[in-house]
Parts: C-alpha cells; sequence; structure tokens
C-alpha cells in the first residue's frame, strides 16, 4: 500500500513516537465515554472480587485506541500485558506456549483476531472458558491427551471486522466494545494533549483546523500535528496557526474534511466509471489498483460514516453528499436513483 498521509494504519516510525502519546491510565483516555463507563465497571467489580478481568472484545477501525485500550485495562488492573496477534500465532503448538507462559490476571491481547487459524481458535475456547488446555503428548497409537489448567487470564481481542469472527469465538468474550470515530470536541482535546507533550506551539484556530482534516481518528491527528509542526517550522516561525495548518494540509493534500487523492480518486471512479454504482467491490479494488479487503477496512468506514457511499447488496453507491463534495452534479430524477437513499 501507498504511504498515505491519512491512512489510520500506522507506520514504523510512529510506532516509537506513539509511546509518548499514549494515555496510559482510563483517566486520561479521551472520549469513548459510553466505553469508559462500562469498562471502569468491568474493571471495578473484578478488583472488588479479586479476580481477573473478563474477557474484552474490541472491534472498529483502525487507529481509534484499541491498542491503547488494552494497555489501560492492564496498568489499571496492575497486571503486565503480553501482545499478540492472530496471524502471528500460526499452530496450535504456539498457543500453548503462549498460553503457559502467562502469569496469573494477565492480560493477553491479540490484535487482529479475525485471522487466528482455525485449529488454534478452537484451543482457545476451553482456554477462555475454563482456563484448561488440552495438549497431546506422543505420536500415534501412543499419545495421550492432557489437560493442562491454567491461571486465570485476560484476553482482550482487537478487530476491525466483527462480522468476520465466529460465532462460538465471540460467545467467549463477556464485554464486546465497538469504537466509533472520535466526535470533534474530543479529537481536538486528544490533539491539545498531543501538542502540549510533544511541546508544539498552536492557537486554538490551527488546532481546529487540524483536527477538523484528522478523519475522527487519534492516529491521524497525532500525525497531522507532526507534519503541520514540521511545515510550521521550516516555512513559518514554528507556531502552528490557521492558515499554516491549512497551507501545510493542502499541500499535502488533505482537503478541508480529511480526504486524500486516494480516497478521491475511489469517489471520482464510482460516480464516473460506473455512473454512481452500485459497483462490486472487487471490480471497484480492480479499477483502483487497490485490494479489496484494504478498501473494505482501510477505506471505506470513513466514507460510509461521512455519508458519501452506501453499501448495497449490489455494491457500493455513491451518495448525494459525494458529488457535492467534489463539485460534481447529481443524477437527476429516477433514474439509477439509488444515490439518494441507501
Ligand atoms: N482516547 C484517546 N485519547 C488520547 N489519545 C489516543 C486515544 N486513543 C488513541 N490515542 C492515540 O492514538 C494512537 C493510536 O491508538 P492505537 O494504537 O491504540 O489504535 P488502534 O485502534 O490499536 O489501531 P490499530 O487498529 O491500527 O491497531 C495512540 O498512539 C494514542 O496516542
Ligand atoms: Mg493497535
Amino acid at each position: 500500500m501507498k504511504d498515505r498521509l491519512v491512512s489510520p494504519q500506522m507506520s514504523a516510525e510512529e510506532e516509537i513516537i506513539e509511546g509518548s502519546l499514549r494515555p496510559r491510565r482510563l483517566a486520561e483516555y479521551i472520549g469513548q465515554e459510553k466505553i469508559k463507563q462500562n469498562l471502569s465497571i468491568l474493571l471495578e467489580a473484578a478488583r472488588r472480587r479479586n479476580e481477573s478481568v473478563d474477557h474484552v472484545l474490541l472491534y472498529g477501525p483502525p487507529g481509534l485506541g484499541k491498542t491503547t485500550l488494552c494497555n489501560i485495562i492492564a496498568v489499571e488492573m496492575g497486571v503486565s500485558m503480553k501482545t499478540t496477534s492472530g496471524p502471528a500465532i500460526e499452530h496450535a503448538g504456539d498457543l500453548a506456549s503462549i498460553l503457559t507462559g502467562l502469569q496469573e490476571g494477565e492480560v493477553l491481547f491479540i490484535d487482529e483476531i479475525h485471522r487466528l487459524a482455525r485449529a488454534v481458535e478452537e484451543r482457545l475456547y476451553s482456554a477462555m472458558e475454563d482456563f484448561a488446555l488440552d495438549v497431546m503428548i506422543g505420536k500415534g497409537p501412543s499419545a495421550k491427551s492432557l489437560r493442562l489448567s491454567l491461571p486465570p487470564f485476560t484476553v482482550v481481542g482487537a478487530t476491525t471486522r466483527v462480522g468476520s469472527l465466529t460465532a462460538p469465538l465471540r460467545d467467549r468474550f463477556g464485554a464486546i466494545y465497538r469504537m466509533e470515530y472520535y466526535d470533534p470536541e474530543s479529537l481536538k482535546e486528544i490533539l491539545i494533549r498531543s501538542a502540549r507533550i510533544l511541546k508544539v506551539p498552536a492557537d486554538i484556530e490551527g488546532i481546529n483546523e487540524i483536527s477538523s482534516r484528522a478523519r475522527g481518528t487519534p492516529r491521524i491527528v497525532n500525525r497531522l500535528l507532526k507534519r503541520v509542526r514540521d511545515y510550521a517550522q521550516v516555512k513559518a516561525d514554528g507556531v502552528i496557526t490557521k492558515k499554516v495548518a491549512q497551507e501545510a494540509l493542502d499541500a499535502m493534500e488533505v482537503d478541508e474534511i480529511g480526504l486524500d487523492q486516494t480516497d478521491r480518486n475511489m469517489l471520482f471512479t464510482i460516480i464516473q466509471k460506473f455512473n454512481g454504482g452500485p459497483v462490486g467491490l472487487d471490480t471497484l479494488a480492480a479499477s483502483t489498483s487497490e485490494d479489496s479487503e484494504t478498501i473494505e477496512d482501510v477505506y471505506e468506514p470513513y466514507l460510509l460514516q461521512l455519508g458519501f457511499i452506501a453499501r448495497t447488496p449490489r455494491g457500493r453507491i455513491a451518495m448525494r453528499a459525494a458529488y457535492e463534495h467534489l463539485k460534481l452534479t447529481p443524477p437527476m430524477g429516477e433514474g439509477g436513483g439509488l444515490w439518494a437513499t441507501p
């Protein structure tokens, strides 16, 4: 995939800086009020019973703070955390060695949990439910199955596509939280906090300008902040003002609502090549040279949220708001007519 300024996915360089910007405690975690409320009850109850926290599933678009929230769960419970991911656990044996290495109460973060191999997933069921692990000893006719008991622990699963999770796996989670795009006020608060930590001088209009182009996503707001800071230092006096932010982001082709070339290309493709749609995901992927999973997980969620596109059983369609944003004339009358109502 191309390097996009508004990609919600993390780059290698970011991994290092993100550490300093990550809130450590639940009270520092901005926005997602509903999740915070429910989670604080879940944690408090576990603390009072002196138990490990129930398994938690977090789902939603990338860059909204799933990893951060998992860290917070561990910190708030005063336990350590191990991190792995669905594709990293290739065999049942890999899972066994992770699970047998867990300390009591420890948090096991499984990113991209929808990508677990079937055989691994099935082993995980009993581990999550009964804190037990069945292992095979030996090979062939003399092989024996042995049940190992594990100390209680907490799985925190993260996924961008909850629909791809099997029902039995989903059922093993006591709490399932859906992450939402951040509202403008929360996003501004995140930006102000990051600017303070990174010691970047910015006025409120500069803050507004950056946050309104950040697609409701903390990872993107932090990234735009760093790029605008560079611009402010090279082209201005180092202070982020509205003018500096506008110039910087215009130069980087991030428009006033945070769309970049890739988003616009996708919308133009649906509208101009396919008459506004419906166009199937695979066709859209082929004509934009993007892969369909990336379109679904990364590009589409924000366009759906804006009401620029809609999903229908026959494919994606462009909505009136997209035409207006691109300054194109929407089709008239009922012909095709799908663009008006999803
Ligand atoms: N509620 C928040 N308050 C302040 N900063 C936040 C918040 N949520 C996320 N961030 C910031 O956004 C960055 C991205 O968050 P995080 O890595 O947790 O996202 P993610 O949902 O795990 O993304 P991915 O799906 O790509 O793994 C973090 O470095 C953190 O600094
Ligand atoms: Mg993450």
